[in-house]
């Protein structure tokens, strides 16, 4: 393995001190070293060592195309956000807070594979008899999975000697250290060197290595975000704990698109694949309720039916509050600002919080005209029709805008029972089942819907 030395750099000036100061000799800011490991390999080693790993200049039609050909996992969900499956010879980082279901992932996704072939699975947290549990529990007892409870690289690479395994999990990358170096686990040093000792491994053997890490509930990366450009993926897998819906998504991806989402339930058997994400996520659905639209979003290449939920009430504060979860803030205020001026809806003095049901995130703008009507709803206290759904991006003059992938979209509400869609007046036909109600401002929207 190769030897790593530590330096600290400035975020602010990118001044280099040797060891850690409280101030940056640089530029006198406060808290702003940070360590950075650097490979301590002198040029005649660094040649040897690209020799000993195949890193060799070679004609492009030599070059083996297949080389980064994704294997299943035979997970279908994580198969989907991955592009096909794990390359080998990749590392993938799986990020997620602590309880929301990255050690079942993993064992499930190794065990397919280990009825035919070798598999390692590198505990550090849980002890083996903990593992063997919930390995008989969830059906992964294959004949190909080993197990190793150790918390060093040393015993970790060691362990892939003998076992020669074509896929190896770690978990979790925070728990495993390189003992010469003098770090405590988990610190970026140590988290880093052992990404890289994983990486060159999994280069040199043509291992599919996935990483577990830890992320911390306000969403620090602290641990993960040091690996990102370390790994060739970067998995995030989020959910809220107290609910059965858990989302993977690809942060990073270098074999293929980010935009695919996972959906997993999680159960007495582990974690299932959502076969019908729409009608899990509109399953708690009650019609009537003011304040709630149906938007049909795109994830990837799937389309989702998610409820966008705004309550608008008064306030007490000078300056109201807005709680937002799932939608984009600015996108928000944009909207409260369009209803107040076309549309002679003021919430702009009052509290808004403003969701997505299920824990999904929406970033397009389709869903503003859903948001908007939302937003109008609560505030008028009367309910949307529970047949209909809302798309459209929403001007700062108040004018509808089409989306992309219209007739998809109202396909996918036509077979949950939707029968109409408000819409701009430019969008295409709709699919049979589904009556456009075409406005061109918000202004207008609001008068079809009924409100
Ligand atoms: P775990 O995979 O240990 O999470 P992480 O590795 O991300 O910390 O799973 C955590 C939770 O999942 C745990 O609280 C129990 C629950 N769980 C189930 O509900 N069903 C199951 O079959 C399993 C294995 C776990
Ligand atoms: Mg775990």
């Amino acid at each position: 393995m190769a030897k790593v030395r530590t330096t600290h750099r400035c975020r602010s000036c990118g001044a280099v001190a040797a060891r850690w100061q409280g101030r940056c000799p640089g530029c006198g800011e406060w808290d702003a070293l940070v360590e950075q490991v650097e490979a301590a390999v002198r040029p005649v080693a660094a040649v040897r060592l690209a020799a000993a790993t195949g890193e060799r200049p070679q004609p492009i039609g030599e070059v083996d195309a297949m080389g980064a050909v994704p294997r299943p996992t035979g997970v279908g969900e994580l198969d989907r956000v991955l592009g096909g499956g794990l390359v080998p010879g990749s590392v993938t980082l799986v990020g997620g807070e602590p309880g929301i279901g990255k050690s079942t992932l993993l064992l499930q996704a190794l065990a397919p594979r280990s009825h035919r072939e070798a598999t390692l699975l590198v505990s550090a947290e849980e002890s083996a008899q903990q593992v063997r549990r919930r390995a008989d529990r969830l059906g992964c007892l294959a004949p190909g999975l080993h197990l190793l409870a150790a918390t060093t690289t040393d015993a970790v690479l060691a362990a892939v000697e003998e076992v020669s395994p074509t896929m190896l999990v770690v978990d979790s990358v925070q728990t495993v250290a390189d003992p010469e170096m003098g770090h405590t686990p988990g610190s970026p040093g140590q988290v880093r060197a052992v990404a890289a000792a994983m990486a060159a491994m999994a280069k040199r053997r043509g291992v599919a290595v996935v990483l577990v890490g830890h992320v911390t509930k306000d969403g620090d990366l602290a641990g993960p975000r040091v690996l990102e450009h370390l790994v060739d993926t970067v998995l995030s897998f989020e959910g809220d704990r107290h609910h059965a819906l858990r989302l993977l998504r690809a942060v990073k991806h270098r074999f293929g698109a980010t935009g695919e989402l996972g959906l997993f339930e999680m159960g007495e058997r582990g974690l299932q694949g959502v076969e019908d994400p729409s009608g899990m996520l509109l399953g708690d659905r009650q019609p009537g309720i003011a304040g709630a639209v149906v938007v049909p979003v795109v994830e990837g290449s799937r389309i989702l039916l998610v409820e966008v939920q705004a309550l608008v009430t008064a306030t007490t504060l000078s300056n109201p509050r807005r709680s937002v979860q799932g939608l984009d803030t600015g996108r928000l205020a944009q909207l409260i600002a369009v209803l107040h001026r076309h549309c002679a809806t003021n919430v702009a003095t009052l509290d808004v919080h403003a969701a997505v049901a299920g824990g999904v995130r929406v970033n397009e703008p389709a869903v503003d005209l859903g948001l908007a009507l939302a937003l109008a709803s609560s505030s008028r206290d009367k309910a949307i029709p529970a047949d209909l759904v809302a798309l459209g991006e929403v001007g700062l003059g108040g004018e509808l805008r089409q989306v992309g992938s219209t007739p998809r979209r109202l396909a996918e509400a036509a077979r949950l029972g939707f029968r109409r869609a408000i819409l701009p007046r430019s969008a295409p036909p709709p699919p049979p089942g589904i009556t456009a109600l075409r406005a061109p401002d918000l202004a207008t929207a609001l008068t079809l819907v009924g409100l």
